[in-house]
């Protein structure tokens, strides 16, 4: 930690702005895209590659999370990104630590319902993250949105003084979401995988176009298994703002999901625009 701070001490005595990119590693272009837009933004980048123990809430999972050092250090280095961090957990957690930060209500359902304790170890390392590198402003991508939704409420209820910032979802070329699990589907299920953004979309369409909420959703999830995945986890309708479940599309919304094809969860989502007229008739007067 004393080479970052040393680092961060001097960008700032030459006036530079600092931007911190958290990441676990096992990098791909939704990552170097976020990177790439920190840079285009000004100012210094850090990247952080940290698999947090804390977040995963099964050992065999955190143990089948793809590393890859040598790969993302290669590919960084075209990037843009001025330092990459990596701290050892030893570093981040020492035997005796015991401080947590818990976001309430916004962690209750979606991933936070199947996943126990994940947002609040999410959260907590973010916060270290952020305090660690002193930075300005902060990149994560829209792919996990209930995490973004997440570390913004944290920065606000906490006063954190980093600015947080929403990037687009990167797809493949046949529409599935850019994620370090993808690297897990064995040949078959990477065919498949598409299936889930492309029927979301088909959604999304539904929905804006006036369609029952409760029956789009059934017929959506009933057409992800017929394509071949195992579970739906969720599919749900929530508002963009904060997240909370929508049984009509009274406002701006997201549909979103994680899936399971095979041994591999997918999580992904689309927005919903509320139909001119309809936006906020449910707000309370
Ligand atoms: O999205 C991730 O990769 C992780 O949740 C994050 C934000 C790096 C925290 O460990």
């Amino acid at each position: 930690m004393p080479e970052l701070r040393r680092r961060v001490a001097i960008w700032r005595q030459a006036g530079e702005s600092v931007a911190v990119v958290p990441t676990m590693g096992a990098l791909h272009e939704g990552h170097l895209s976020l990177v790439r837009q920190a840079k285009a933004e000004g100012g210094r980048v850090i990247v952080t590659i940290f698999v947090n123990p804390l977040q995963f809430n099964s050992q065999a999972d955190l143990a089948l999370y793809p590393r890859d050092e040598a790969g993302d250090a290669a590919l960084l280095a075209g990037s843009g990104a001025d330092l990459l961090y990596v701290p050892e957990a030893s570093d981040m957690y020492p035997a005796d630590f015991s401080t947590s930060v818990a976001v309430a209500g916004l962690t209750d359902g979606l991933c936070g319902a199947n996943r126990v304790g994940h947002f609040t170890g999410m959260a907590t390392v973010v916060t270290k993250l952020f305090l660690r590198s002193g930075a300005d402003c902060a990149y994560f991508g829209e792919k996990d949105f209930q995490q973004l939704r997440v570390v913004q409420r944290m920065v606000r209820d906490l006063d954190l003084p980093i600015r947080v910032i929403g990037c687009p979802t990167i797809r493949e070329a046949d529409g599935l979401a850019m994620s370090s699990r993808n690297r897990r589907l064995p040949q078959a299920a990477r065919a498949v995988a598409p299936a889930l953004y492309r029927l979301m979309q088909e959604a999304a369409v539904a929905l804006e176009a006036g369609g029952d909420v409760g029956a789009v959703l059934a017929e959506t999830g009933a057409a992800v298994l017929a394509a071949g995945f195992a579970r739906v986890e969720y599919l749900e309708l929530r508002a963009e703002d904060d997240l909370t479940r929508l049984e009509r599309l009274s406002r701006p919304a997201r549909l979103l999901a994680a899936c399971w094809l095979g041994e591999v969860r997918l999580i992904d989502n689309v927005p919903v625009r509320a139909p001119a007229g309809r936006e906020d008739r449910d707000a309370p007067c």
